[in-house]
């Protein structure tokens, strides 16, 4: 419902910037974005930015985006990867993976997009399968650098310790996994009370959520909980940055969300 009321509010706008041609190529109309708000372009340009910079991307590695969304980061990916690198995503959106197979896959034929379709209570209620028993599509130690923007945060714990195996397994030893989570400490905690902003009211030990109606609209982790998970899912912690959500300042913060960067460390057994 979400989605065919954005589609809707934004029609005429849409329809203008087809006419007019005042749309980039591969810049989906206004409507279809499903992925939250900001600019699209500058964003997916900026989180290449911080990939290269904090997680060493370099453009012969293979990638593998999971929850790519509408392609917000394949886009940019596509001047950045050489004819030697190559990239995998997929989403449980339909909608996003058809846009981008058409859009991206059409003129750059290494960029792969495939629909999984798993449950998931904000964007995806048509199925029961569950994202926990979901088992990667790729073979083992296929990729160099894989990368969730924003999926962990719409992950629940038992999901979030699935795709870290897998993560792991798919991951070429000494491969990076560059991802974002909400990260709870006793700054966080302090700091959220202070500020008007995202809040995570509800708490469960492990995990806090945003909204107990829609447990996947936003899901906070425990940073002690999340350091013991990575390194037993055979990852090493080589970088947390930590982002303005719970209200750090913005000048030092890399990006809204907490910025979390993993090299596998090892095979891990499933
Ligand atoms: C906030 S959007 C971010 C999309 C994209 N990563 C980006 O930064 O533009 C969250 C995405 O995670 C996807 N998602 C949620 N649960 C997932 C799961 N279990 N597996 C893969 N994708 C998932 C959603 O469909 C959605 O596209």
């Amino acid at each position: 419902m979400r989605r065919i009321a954005r589609r809707l509010y934004y029609f005429p706008v849409d329809l203008y910037e087809s006419i007019t041609g005042k749309r980039e190529k591969l810049t989906p109309p206004r409507g279809r974005i499903f992925i939250g708000s900001g600019d699209f372009k500058s964003q997916g340009n900026r989180i290449l930015k911080q990939m290269v910079e904090l997680g060493g991307l370099k453009p012969d590695d293979r990638v593998l985006d999971v929850g790519c969304g509408i392609g917000r980061i394949a886009v940019p990916l596509t001047g950045f990867l050489s004819n030697k690198g190559s990239y995998e995503g997929f989403d449980i959106v339909k909608s996003g993976i058809r846009w981008c197979t058409k859009h991206i896959s059409a003129s750059f034929p290494n960029f792969r997009f495939k629909h999984i379709d798993l449950k998931n209570e904000l964007y995806n209620l048509k199925t029961n399968q569950k994202a926990k028993d979901f088992v990667f599509p790729y073979p083992d130690q296929e990729f160099d650098f894989a990368f969730l923007i924003s999926v962990f945060t719409h992950m629940m714990p038992e999901d979030v310790e699935a795709y870290l195996k897998q993560l792991n397994r798919v991951l070429k030893n000494g491969g990076t996994c560059f991802c974002t989570f909400f990260v709870m400490n006793k700054e966080s905690k302090r700091l959220m009370n202070l500020i008007d902003g995202i809040r995570f009211d509800a708490d469960f030990g492990n995990y806090y959520l945003h909204n107990t109606n829609v447990r996947e609209a936003n899901v906070a982790y425990e940073e002690n909980y999340l350091k013991d998970l990575f390194k037993s899912s055979g990852f090493e912690l080589t970088g947390m940055h930590y982002g303005y959500w719970s209200g750090r300042a913005k000048e030092t913060a890399k990006d809204f969300q907490d910025v979390i960067v993993l090299k596998k460390k090892r095979a891990q057994k499933n």
